[in-house]
């Protein structure tokens, strides 16, 4: 498309792993691994884009209540994909930035994690960062409580802005989320207070390059005007 705007900032709700390995008769891990996979062709073709930051809801607060062998299957999966996938994400320059409370995952998935986002951190190409036990409440929570730390009795947006995980991401221009489901699910609360949403019944592992094209699209027809 000639007059393509590619957004400054995607951010993307993965969903519809569970349901797609299901249609197949398959676990749903297989459904998660379908999903790694995917997820890394859409990294890759944001970066081809142009898009400058891309965050992902990989992990949230309330997916720990989820059965035990699914979340151990989560872990292990999101940690040796991201080791796994470290030299092309080098290879193309991208930044890692891990959002959420790590502090909930067992040492060694953190510990992986953590050493990836530290070596890709003096990247200067894309920003991809991975909200992994996350929650947007829980998030301005921790914010705050920084915010009390520092002494503050009363604060501004930039002093919210600074102390939020997503610190030094500008705001989302789009939200994608996929399978059909109509829901923020405490996803970006508020750094998504301008943002263009983009559902679409695609379930996550189908979701390819030709479906985020479809989204970059839909978003370029719309005209934003901030509230003016
Ligand atoms: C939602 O589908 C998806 C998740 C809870 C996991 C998302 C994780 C990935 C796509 C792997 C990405 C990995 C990295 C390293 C970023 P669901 O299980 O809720 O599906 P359902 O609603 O159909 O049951």
């Amino acid at each position: 498309m000639a007059d393509m705007i590619v957004p400054r900032h995607i951010a993307m709700i993965m969903d519809g792993n569970g349901r797609w390995a299901k249609k197949r008769l398959l676990p749903r891990s297989a459904g998660h691994k379908a999903g790694l996979d995917r997820f890394v062709e859409i990294c890759d073709a944001c970066g081809e884009l142009g898009v400058e930051y891309l965050t992902v809801y990989a992990f949230s607060t309330e997916n720990w209540n989820r059965a035990p062998e699914e979340v151990n299957a989560l872990m292990e999966l999101m940690s040796r994909g991201i080791v796994k996938y470290e030299p092309q994400l080098e290879k193309r320059n991208v930044r890692l930035k891990l959002l959420g409370d790590l502090e909930r995952f067992e040492p060694k998935y953190r510990e992986a994690l953590i050493g990836v986002q530290e070596r890709l951190s003096k990247n200067s190409g894309m920003v991809l960062s991975i909200c992994l036990s996350y929650g947007g409440r829980q998030e301005l929570v921790y914010a705050v409580n920084r915010l009390l730390k520092e002494g503050k009795t009363e604060i501004t947006e930039a002093d919210i802005d600074r102390t939020l995980y997503s610190a030094g991401n500008p705001d989302p221009d789009l939200v994608i989320r996929t399978s059909g489901e109509y829901r923020i699910s405490n996803f970006l609360l508020w750094q998504s207070a301008y943002a263009e949403y983009y559902f679409t019944d695609v379930l996550w592992p189908d979701f390819d390059k030709k479906e985020l094209l479809k989204a970059i699209e839909s978003y370029s027809k719309r005209e934003r005007r901030f509230g003016r």
